[in-house]
């Protein structure tokens, strides 16, 4: 069935294609029995996986990025299908439409994605509505933003809004600031404009008896000095990790055909044309805070063998959303028994 929608996403487009998928992952998780037999089929369970970060017990590292699941609707299904964890949103404060259709394409020749989706949400209220369920053991992450229509001064509002609402629902939170000017969602990568986001979530959580961590999602685009300079916030403040990275607005060294790519028009690339960009970021900021820090590794690992090398570069989670388009929903288990089998040979 899901090949079914693959096969046809050149017709009805990506984000078509996508919405269709999560309508029918609904459908069939509404089916008694289905998520069990979901989890038989895709799930791939062994202690040699199981990792413990933040203080919370990740049944295996491989996650699902933020932009897939946007409003916490299929993470049962996508913890069937054999998540260790989930990042839902970004969520904002208010619902928003995001940029005009379309705006997601598949760029088949560069194994890459490329959107200017502009973080459509469904706002707050309704993800509370759908993630105050049970989450049936899964570790859940909620990924924040700001509305578009919220200028720089004003963000921190925002982003403390969602994650007050939030706060007793998730797992953990990443604070998405790395949306640029294009999407309208940027936020200044000063340390003053960063702080000012962090700040009012850390003094919030301060007064609450769980604890949540936040981590920082950073963009693969930060010249090395930023990258530092982010770094340097974690270490000195009580950020709890960094998701590095999001997609590139970088479109050097594509090979997709330039008429496509004119077609297109401006987004930001997924996939493989940032691999080797986002295992450097991390890797950077693994040396400079002695690998004292949790990092959540993602950006382009397409193979078991890029979320090894990820890994090996500091990372101690990792996330996928390209990757799963591109390969279908074996991903998560095949990275699975990658892991397990190099665990056993390093016995
Ligand atoms: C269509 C699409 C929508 C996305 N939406 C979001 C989003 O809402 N928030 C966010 O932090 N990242 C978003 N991302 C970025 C991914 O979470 C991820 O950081 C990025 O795609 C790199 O990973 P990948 O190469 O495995 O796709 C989106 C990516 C894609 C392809």
């Amino acid at each position: 069935m899901f090949g079914l929608i693959r096969f046809f996403t050149p017709i009805i487009g990506a984000e078509r294609a996508h919405d269709w998928t999560l309508k029918l992952l609904r459908l069939i998780g509404a089916i008694p029995g289905s998520k069990f037999l979901m989890r038989k089929l895709y799930s791939v369970e062994s202690p040699l996986l199981e990792r413990e970060v933040f203080g919370l017990k990740f049944r295996n590292p491989v996650g699902l990025a933020a932009g897939f699941d946007r409003n916490g609707e299929v993470f049962r299904e996508m913890n069937a299908l054999g998540f260790g964890f989930v990042e839902i949103g970004t969520v904002t404060p208010m619902p928003q439409s995001g940029n005009p259709k379309p705006r997601v394409w598949r760029l088949d020749k560069d194994k890459a994605i490329i959107n200017r989706i502009g973080l459509p949400s469904k706002g707050f209220e309704r993800v509370v509505a759908n993630v105050r369920r049970s989450h049936e053991g899964l570790i859940i992450g909620c990924n924040i933003g700001k509305n578009s229509i919220t200028q720089s001064e004003e963000a921190p509002q925002d982003y403390l809004r969602v994650f007050r609402n939030l706060y007793q629902y998730v797992d953990y939170f990443t604070v998405n600031v790395s949306y640029n000017t294009t999407f309208k969602q940027y936020v200044p990568h000063t340390r003053e404009s960063i702080i000012s986001i962090l700040e009012p979530l850390f003094d919030f959580r301060r007064g609450q008896n769980q604890y949540r961590p936040i981590l920082l999602k950073i963009s693969p685009d930060l010249s090395n000095e930023s990258v530092d300079l982010m770094t340097d916030i974690m270490v000195e403040t009580p950020l709890d990790g960094i998701v590095a990275t999001n997609a590139t607005v970088s479109h050097n060294n594509l090979k997709s055909s330039a008429s496509t790519l004119k077609n297109v028009g401006s987004g930001a690339v997924s996939g493989l044309p940032l691999t080797k960009r986002s295992i450097e970021v991390v890797r950077r900021i693994y040396d400079r805070s002695n690998g004292t820090y949790p990092i959540i590794g993602v950006g382009g690992l397409m193979t078991p063998e890029d979320v090894e090398a990820m890994l090996e570069a500091g990372a101690t989670l990792v996330q996928v959303y390209t990757g799963y388009v591109y390969n279908g929903a074996n991903f998560p288990s095949q990275i699975c028994r990658h892991l397990i089998e190099k665990a056993e040979k390093s016995k």
